[in-house]
C-alpha cells in the first residue's frame, strides 16, 4: 500500500461542531456536488433519491455550518451483510476526522438493524480510504481483479462487531 504524510486539512473543524444526521431530499444536490469533486464516475442523481428512500436512517450527512460536508451510504443486504456503498468528505474539509465521524455512525446503524458483519469494496490505490477502514478494525478479505469499469481492482475488505468493539473501547 502507497504510503504520504497525512496533509493538514484546508478548513480546519472542530469535530463537536460537526452534525451527523439523515441525509433528506433538499441535501442531494450537495451531496451530489461531493460525489463529483470526489469520484471519476460520478452516481447519477436518481440513484441517490431512490437509496435515500429505500434506505433513509443510513444514508448520513455531516453538516457544518449550514454546509453539507460529507456523506455515507449504507444499506442492509438481504444476507445481512450492512453494505457501505459510498462515502466521501468535500475536499476542503478532509482530514478533520470527519469521515471516521461518518463511518462509526453508519456502521452502529448497521449492526443496530441486525448487520452480522459490515462489508466493502475499495480501489486498491486508494490509501487514505483503506487506511481509515483499517482503524476501524475492517480487514482486506479478498482482491477482485478488475472490479471498476477502468480495469482497476478493489479490496474486499470486512468488519466484524468484536474487531469494532475492540477499536471504539481502545
Ligand atoms: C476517504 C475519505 C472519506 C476520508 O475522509 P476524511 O474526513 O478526510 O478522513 P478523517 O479525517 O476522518 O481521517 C480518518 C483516517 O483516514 C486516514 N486518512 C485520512 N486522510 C489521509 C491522508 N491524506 N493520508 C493517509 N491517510 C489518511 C487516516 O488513517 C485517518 O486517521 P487519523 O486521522 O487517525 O490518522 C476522504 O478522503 C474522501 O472523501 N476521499 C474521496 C472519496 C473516497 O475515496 N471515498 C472512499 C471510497 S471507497
Amino acid at each position: 500500500m502507497e504510503t504520504e504524510e497525512i496533509e493538514a486539512p484546508k478548513k480546519k473543524v472542530p469535530l463537536a461542531m460537526v452534525t451527523i444526521r439523515p441525509a433528506k431530499l433538499f441535501d442531494i444536490p450537495y451531496i451530489m456536488r461531493i460525489e463529483q469533486m470526489s469520484f471519476k464516475e460520478a452516481y447519477p442523481r436518481g440513484l441517490f433519491l431512490t437509496f435515500l428512500e429505500a434506505n433513509p436512517d443510513t444514508f448520513l450527512v455531516a453538516e457544518y455550518n449550514g454546509k453539507i460536508v460529507g456523506y455515507v451510504m449504507g444499506y442492509l443486504r438481504p444476507d445481512m451483510e450492512g453494505h457501505i456503498m459510498s462515502i466521501a468528505v468535500h475536499p476542503d474539509y478532509r482530514g478533520n476526522g470527519i469521515g471516521k465521524a461518518l463511518m462509526i455512525a453508519v456502521i452502529k446503524k448497521l449492526f443496530e438493524k441486525g448487520a452480522r458483519w459490515i462489508g466493502l469494496e475499495v480501489r486498491v490505490s486508494n490509501y487514505r480510504a483503506i487506511n481509515l477502514y483499517k482503524k476501524l478494525g475492517f480487514k482486506i478479505v479478498k482482491r477482485i481483479i478488475s472490479y471498476y469499469s477502468d480495469g482497476e481492482d478493489a479490496y474486499y475488505m470486512i468488519l466484524r462487531p468484536e474487531d469494532f468493539e475492540r477499536v471504539i473501547l481502545s
